[in-house]
Parts: C-alpha cells; structure tokens; sequence
C-alpha cells in the first residue's frame, strides 16, 4: 500500500492520507512519500486546498524510535525540516485533521501547516523528554508561538498530551470537529481555500513580559533538580532560543541540541527502557486462550490487598474482597470508598464514573460467595500455613476453572500451587507497594502453569495499564532477589564503618531515587529482618551482615517508630541522621572485630550496584528471568534505579562486562564483606570472555 494515498476532490480539496500502519509512524520512507505528495498538489492546479490526515485510528505518532539507533540516523535532518519548510512556501492552505494522536514528530508536523482541527478526544503533544530526548523538527520554536511561551515550557517538559478540547483553548487548534474529522476538514478546508495570508506559526511574535528572567529561574530549577530528564535542560535552552534569536536561528539551534541529546548516553538509556518496557511480558500465543477476565475475589484487606482491588476495578472488573478480621474488612472497603470520593473530589474522576466504579466492588465474609470468579488473589499475611490454608479454601469454594493467584514476595508458589487440585492454574501476581500506583507487577510462572493462564494473567496486568515482567520461581523472585544483595553490601559498607546517610548520599547522587537507607526506613525495617531470619535457619552457614538485626531488636523500624536508621519528626519532609544507629554500628563493629576503613563514594556505588549485576546475571543464567531486559525494566520502575543508566544490566555493559568483571574480582581478593558472593558467576565471565551482550545470554546460559 502507498505511505501516503491522495483523494482528489471535485470541489478542490484533496486530501493525503498518511497510511503507514498502526499509527502512521514517520518513518523516513513516509516523510519522503509525503514530501512527494506535498510537491505533487502545490503544482496541481486543480486543487485549492489540502486536508493532510492519517489513516486509520491517528494522526501520526511520530518518528520511528528504532531509526534513532541507526548510524545514520542524523544525516537526513532536512528531511522533517524539508517538509515543514514546503508546507510553508505552499501557495494553498494545508489543513491537518487531527484524531487519534498526533505525537512528537507527528504534533511537530500538525504544527508547521495552515491550520488545525481535531476531534474532541485526540491526543496531542511532544512526549520526547519521557523518551530521554526532545522535539527536534520546531516543536519548541513553533509551540510557544502558538500558545505562548510558559505553557509550552509546562507541555514539553512534562510531556503530557492535550485534546483536542483542551487544545482549542490553548490555541494550538483552530476548530474541534465533533463529527467525521474527514468531512469536518474538509468543510474547514473549503471555507479558508481562498483566504490569504496564509497564516504560519513562524511568524507569530513569542510575547512575554520577561522571557529572560522566567527562562533563567527554570533554568536554575532544572540545574537543581537530581531527576529532571536528560532532555529538560535542552528543552530550556531551546525555548530560549526560540524566545530570544528568531525562528530560523532557533530552530538551528532546536536541531543541535536535540541531535546531541539523542547520541548521549543518557537518551539511549533511556530508549533502551523504552524498548525494553514493550518488550515485557511477550509470551508466544498459547494453543488455547482464555476468556479475558471479568470478575475476580481479593482475599486478605491489608496494605497490599486494597491497592490490589482498585487496581482490578480501574480495569474494569467486578471485585469482592474476603478479609477475615471485622475491622480490617470495614477500614479496606473504607479506604476503597475515599480513594474514589478523593479522586473525584481532585476532579480526575466524574461522580457518574465513581458510582459505576463503586457498584462493582463487593466486600463479602465467605468464599462461597464468590464462588463464579474469573480468578482470585491472595494478600494475607506472608506465612507459608496461612497461605496454604487459603489456597485449599479456594480450591474448593472457587469454579474449578478460575485462575488462583498469589501475592506473596518470597514463599514458593510451586508448594502453594502443589496444595491445590488445579496447579496448572495457580501463578504469582506479586505487586508493588502501594499497589495502586506501582507500575510493575512480576508475573510469577510456576513449574505447571499452564501458557494460557500466564497469557491471561499478562493481559490483566496490561489493562491495569501496568508492567508485566515474567519471573520464575525462587526466593524473592527477579526483583527483592537481586535488591537483597544490593542491601547486603550497602550493610557490609555500614560494618566497615561508614555511615547510612554518607551510603545514602553517594548512591542518590549517582542516580538512585532513593538510597538504601532512607528506602528501608520507608518501607519499615522490619520487612527485611524477618526475611533474614528465614534464611538464618534455612542457610546457618552464610555470611551475613547483621548490623540491622540489632536496630531491629531494639524496636527501630523506620518511619513508623519513628526511628530507624534516621530520626522521623512528625511534619518533617527529610528525617535527620540518627545518632544512636550511628553508636550502634561503631560497636557493632568493634564487638565482631571489623576493621574500620574509609569507603569513598565510588566504592559505595560500584559495591552495590554491581551487587544488583553480579546477581542479575545468576537469576538471568538461571532463567528465573527470561531476558536482560525485563531486569532492566524492573529495577528502573520498581526500585528507582535511574532511567538515565538504562538499569544494572545494561549499565553493566555501558561499563564494559570485562571492566566490572575486574572491579568484582578486586571486591573478592580484598574480601570486604561477603568475599565469596564476589567470585563472579559464570554466565557474566562467559559473556565477558566471549565479548557478547546480555542479549546473547540465552546461547551462554
Ligand atoms: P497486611 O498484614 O497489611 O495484610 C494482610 C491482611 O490479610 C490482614 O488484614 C489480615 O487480617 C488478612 N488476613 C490474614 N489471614 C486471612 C485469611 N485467612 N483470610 C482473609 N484475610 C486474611 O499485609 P500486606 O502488607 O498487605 O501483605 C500481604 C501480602 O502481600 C504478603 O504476602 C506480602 O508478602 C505481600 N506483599 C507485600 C508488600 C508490601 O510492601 N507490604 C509488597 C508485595 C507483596
């Protein structure tokens, strides 16, 4: 099929359709099409007027991100800029009809032509800096043009699209089409086909009461923030250009920025997450499919099981909850209540949809019940007993075709999935706290669950409008197996005599949303230390660091003892060090005779984080995790490591496998801390050896 289709029109509009599946990506065999078509209707004259439309369900969502990676991806800048500048030197009006999306490359095209018009609901925006980068064919010249300067700073940076509504108020649409958007811009087209000049973004003044100053200040807070995305500080400057230099020079400068952008490591990080996050959870299709899944019973109401019931109600199910403790059975179905009554409250849900919402959710007191649900997750106490209990309850009140999941963080699902008649059925859904705002969730395959019970459950977590990512069974699964090596050698660091906060610091200077420490004490250190206990009798002869045991067993958890590893005021944002953990670990040290040393910030980081890599490659040689990737995509959305590095495995390999193979081998002959959890393991010395990628695993395994 032609990439771009041409109806010619007896009245004189003809209208090119963008026609390069799904979504009309610009590829650069399309913009080449359609710089053909454009030349072809201005020499036509026949045709008065041009609707420039996609086929199909959108506009354009812009370029094709796989063309970034190309080494010649750069060469052909002309080729959006070519287009846009034809458009512009047209002696008849272009009008884009937008529905659907129009998207980076695809909004940067809708902004060069004559005119606008959109459906109520399209979306359209410039969400390059959620992809590590930033608009490069004028999105940041012809924006703040269109709808002034410090709300198009606000769109760009935060990335977010606007309908088409909400475009219209903007003024970056000159009409909404309620009806067919073809015939709509159409009938536009026909109205402005003789009118002259024809307007231009490019030669609207940028007005500002003080462009400098305003730009200056965002400027500073960008600089000041340890999380902005890589591209905000080119967004700034930009804008800056845009707003100071003129539309030619600013554009220049748009196209600089941007391609330096794109060829940091930065920006392919975080293209490498991109990629990644769309590669999880692909599972080939199985034989048979299941029903999507309609209805389902939550059983436990605690932190995670609230979470987990709005969740299945945002996608749209029918959800009972069981807890068995009165009052805990009230405070969830409470929690559930004012979560929805503060969404609308907040506006972002209507009173009509809170309602519909509502009336699927059900707190009930017996399985029985519930006895007609597509599936049921557990959420009660993490003990093995309690789980099994309730596992063989499901077993035998639940429709025997019903999918029995679990949310457990560490116990064997393979024992759970043993308990009941119906293994092939049984799976983990380990979600994240809070359950309701985390992205990923580890689908947890068992040793006998069936293809078609992962696939259904793949799809649940899609429409939860969530990250899948495949793990096998084993302690603490991909994720809390990895981030408990990462912990122990932040410990180990603590024993050597180095304080929390200075461990904390350098780690969140490299990047890390949150250091160690300052995460334990969110999440209660409590959690951790009765995970420690299990392995103590499963594993008495390991090494431990057992430093935190002892802030424990003196009531210390965190946050909500208001002590742990900081002191917690009430009212305070940021807790202080606390002085007693720091007596605490000084004699903790000298009670089991561990030298003091000095750990600079660099040891710091590379201790942990080549923890998480060290094991990343055992739980991607034993194939609890199927693809580098999908790590790399966990750790990024469930743990804070930083997008900008792409996650441990592929920061592994920015670094050079041989490079960290060598640091490793340093850690192991100098013996901090665990000196055998540094012999590296052999599939990361394979692939060093063989100079091969983490994608190459599976042929090293
Ligand atoms: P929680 O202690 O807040 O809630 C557990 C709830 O289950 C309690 O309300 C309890 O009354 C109820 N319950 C216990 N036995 C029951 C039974 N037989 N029938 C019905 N209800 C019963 O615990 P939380 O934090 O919600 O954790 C639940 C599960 O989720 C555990 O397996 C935990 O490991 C897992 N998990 C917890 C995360 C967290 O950060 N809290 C993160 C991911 C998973």
């Amino acid at each position: 099929m032609e990439l771009v289709q041409r109806t010619d029109r007896h009245d004189g509009v003809a209208v090119l359709k963008l026609s390069n599946a799904p979504v009309n990506c610009l590829s650069k065999e399309t913009r080449r099409r359609l710089a053909d078509a454009l030349q072809a209707v201005e020499l036509d004259s026949t045709v008065t007027a041009v609707v420039l439309m996609g086929n199909g369900k959108a506009f354009s969502a812009g370029a094709d991100l796989k063309e970034f990676d190309r080494p010649d991806a750069f060469m052909d800048r002309d080729l959006q800029h070519l287009i846009l500048a034809q458009i512009e030197s047209m002696t008849k009006p272009v009008v884009a009809a937008i529905h659907g999306v129009a998207l980076g490359g695809g909004c940067e095209l809708a902004l060069g032509c004559h005119y606008r018009v959109a459906n109520p609901d399209a979306k359209i925006g410039l969400p390059e800096i959620t992809l590590g980068f930033m608009p490069g064919a004028g999105g940041t010249q012809r924006l703040p043009r269109a709808i002034g300067l410090e709300p198009a700073l606000n769109l760009i940076l935060k990335g977010n699209p606007v309908s088409g509504d909400e475009g219209l108020r903007l003024g970056l649409v000159d009409a909404v089409i309620h009806e067919d958007i073809e015939q709509g811009a159409i009938a536009f087209a026909l109205r402005v086909a003789t009118s002259r000049p024809l307007p231009l973004l490019r030669d609207k003044p940028i007005v500002h009461p003080n462009a400098v100053g305003f730009l200056d200040f965002v400027r500073r807070t960008v600089k000041a923030d340890p999380h902005a995305p890589p591209g905000a500080l080119s967004v700034v400057e930009a804008l800056a250009a845009a707003a100071t230099l003129g539309f030619d020079k600013g554009l220049e400068i748009e196209f600089d920025l941007f391609r330096r952008l794109a060829e940091s490591a930065e920006a392919k990080a975080f293209r490498h997450v991109f990629f990644a996050t769309r590669a999880a959870g692909r599972v080939p299709k199985p034989a048979r499919r299941m029903p999507a899944l309609a209805t389902a019973l939550v059983v436990g109401g605690g932190a995670m099981g609230r979470g987990i019931a709005v969740s299945l109600l945002e996608a749209g199910l029918t959800v009972s909850l069981l807890e068995s403790d009165g009052g805990a059975r009230e405070a969830a179905a409470n929690w559930i209540r004012d979560h929805y009554r503060r969404q609308m409250e907040q506006r972002r849900l209507s009173p009509e949809r809170m309602e519909q919402t509502l009336s699927r959710f059900a707190s009930v007191q017996r399985y029985e019940e519930a006895r007609d649900v597509d599936l049921a997750i557990e959420a009660v106490f993490e003990d093995m007993g309690v789980k099994l209990d309730v596992m063989r309850a499901l077993d035998r009140a639940i429709r025997p075709e019903a999918i029995l999941a679990t949310n457990t963080s560490s116990l064997d699902v393979n024992e759970l999935a043993a308990a009941t008649g119906r293994p092939q059925q049984v799976l983990g859904l380990h979600f994240f706290n809070p359950a309701q705002v985390m992205k990923p969730v580890e689908v947890i395959r068992a040793d006998k669950t069936a293809p078609e019970v992962l696939e259904a459950a793949i799809e649940l977590v899609r429409r939860m409008r969530k990250i899948a990512v495949i793990s096998g069974v084993c302690d603490g699964f991909i994720g809390n197996r990895m981030m408990t090596q990462y912990l122990n050698q932040a410990m180990f660091i603590l024993e050597e005599g180095t304080m929390p906060w200075v461990v904390d610091d350098a780690l969140e200077k490299w990047g890390m949303t949150m250091g160690p420490f300052r995460m334990l004490d969110l999440v209660g250190n409590e959690v951790p230390w009765a995970a420690r206990k299990r392995k103590y009798l499963a594993h008495p002869h390991g090494v431990y660091p057992r430093v935190a045991d002892e802030l424990c067993e003196r009531g210390w958890y965190g946050q909500k003892t208001g002590r742990g590893w900081y002191v917690h005021e009430q009212g305070k944002r940021r807790p202080k060090p606390n002085p007693d953990a720091a007596a605490l670990i000084e004699s903790h040290a000298l009670k089991h005779g561990i030298p003091k040393r000095e750990v600079a910030p660099n040891e710091i980081v590379e201790r942990c984080i080549y923890a998480l890599v060290n094991e990343g490659s055992a739980v991607l040689g034993e194939g609890i995790a199927e693809k580098a990737s999908d790590i790399d995509v966990l750790l990024t959305s469930g743990y804070g490591f930083p997008r900008t590095r792409g996650g441990p495995m592929f920061h592994a390999e920015t670094v050079g496998l041989t490079n960290v193979l060598r640091r490793m081998r340093r850690f192991a002959a100098t013996g901090h801390g665990d000196k055998d959890f540094w012999n590296p393991h052999p599939l990361l010395v394979r692939l060093a050896n063989g100079a091969k990628p983490y994608a190459e695993a599976g042929e090293c395994r």
